[in-house]
């Protein structure tokens, strides 16, 4: 029997296509359009990177769309950093589009993001350094063949990033593997008495959570070779209800969900929620609320108004109502049984039930409640 290779997935059929995939007419577009020195390896200028990341149009008409929305001067330090012998951490708390802005990076700057090393507690070296086809070994001996190459190891040899998704999560003298490869840019294979050297264009995006900080700190030696880029929280809640809005329709449209008109005034009742009970009090200062224990990032509150629209579409009567939402809002605010409901039920009576105009919203939250 001969074993056949499976057919790579048609981008189209794939659920999530990667983000070279899904935005390889925009690439397309800026690589042809872009005159600008390219560093070694690179698919594109740092200055075209950064154009893809923040999306602009092109005089040609095209219009990219933008990916990470906040501060430029963020994504060219990223891009900058990417252009030297450093390697990039993306630091931040959850939900501020770390692992989103390291995809397209790697997708704009290699025109591949799929060398990714999920990093956990059982991250184990063979996932940055190589592993052994145990049969192969076994039958043959050690040969290159029968080497299992980590997604670092490929990028090193093909000269594009590899993504490290939660490095502080990865025990600590795993990351160790890291120095070698990013001091001296080489990996020794000792069984095979070879190594492979990184080619130009190689380099490491590392994410972290800021939650995750004292779990398995970087070692100072790694820290040094590595510089951080702070993702920061939306700052105000007009930029957070933009990058909500903008998400909802990208994902409601790669999802194919019905058209359901999204209110922006829902999309704002609900930014304004999620706002409030992380920061502790209301937007105009006057009233403490108490915070939940979850992260009510703005990924969250993506996810529950895409919720609410497949709601309204499929079972409502196609428009986002705060019936569609509530429940949404409810079970992203309580984790814990015990103490997020005293939260949430707290700030239900005290806040939403006295603002202007939300009491539709807070009989639509008590509705959600009873059944
Ligand atoms: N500033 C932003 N611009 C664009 N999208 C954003 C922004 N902030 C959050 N998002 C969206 O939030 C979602 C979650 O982002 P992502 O998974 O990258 O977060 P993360 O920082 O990696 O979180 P975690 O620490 O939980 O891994 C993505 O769909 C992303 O598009
Ligand atoms: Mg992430």
């Amino acid at each position: 029997m001969t074993a056949t290779a499976p057919a790579p997935t048609p981008a189209a059929e794939a659920l999530r296509p990667h983000a070279e995939q899904s935005h390889a007419a925009e690439l397309a577009a800026l690589a042809a359009a872009d005159d600008r020195p390219r560093p070694p390896g690179w698919k594109l200028s740092p200055w075209a990177v950064t154009e893809y990341i923040q999306g602009t149009t092109l005089p040609d008409g095209t219009e990219i769309t933008p990916k990470y929305i906040g501060a430029r001067s963020v994504v060219e330090v990223a891009v900058a950093t990417l252009a030297t012998d450093r390697a990039l951490l993306l630091l931040g708390v959850p939900g501020t589009a770390k692992t989103w802005l390291s995809e397209h990076l790697a997708a704009a700057i290699s025109g591949d993001s799929t060398l990714l090393v999920q990093g956990t507690a059982g991250t184990a070296e063979e996932a940055i350094r190589y592993g052994w086809n145990y049969a192969r070994l076994l039958a043959e001996g050690p040969s290159e063949a029968a080497m299992v190459p980590s997604p670092v190891m490929t990028a090193m040899a093909d000269g594009r990033l590899a993504r490290v998704e939660e490095l502080t999560r990865i025990p600590s003298d795993v990351q160790d593997a890291l120095i070698t490869v990013l001091s001296e840019k080489t990996l020794p294979v000792p069984e095979l008495a070879m190594e492979v050297q990184a080619q130009r264009g190689f380099n490491i995006i590392a994410t972290a959570n800021d939650r995750d900080r004292g779990v398995n700190d970087l070692s100072s030696a790694l820290r040094r070779r590595f510089n951080t880029v702070v993702l920061p929280v939306p700052q105000t809640a007009d930029d957070e209800v933009d990058i909500v809005t903008r998400r909802v329709a990208q994902l409601g449209s790669s999802l194919e969900l019905p058209e359901v008109p999204t209110g922006l005034a829902e999309i704002r009742r609900i930014v304004t929620v999620f706002r409030e009970l992380r920061s502790g009090t209301t937007e105009d200062g006057r009233t403490k609320v108490k915070s939940p224990s979850g992260t009510l990032s703005t990924a969250e509150a993506i996810s529950v108004v895409t919720n609410g629209i497949a709601l309204a579409a499929y079972f409502g009567d196609g428009t986002l109502r705060p019936f569609d939402v509530a429940a949404g809002i409810r079970g992203a605010v309580v984790q814990d049984p015990v103490s997020d409901e005293v939260v949430w039920r707290e700030y239900l009576e005290t806040v939403v039930r006295e603002r202007d105009g939300w009491d539709d919203l807070y009989r639509a939250c008590r509705e959600t409640e009873r059944r």
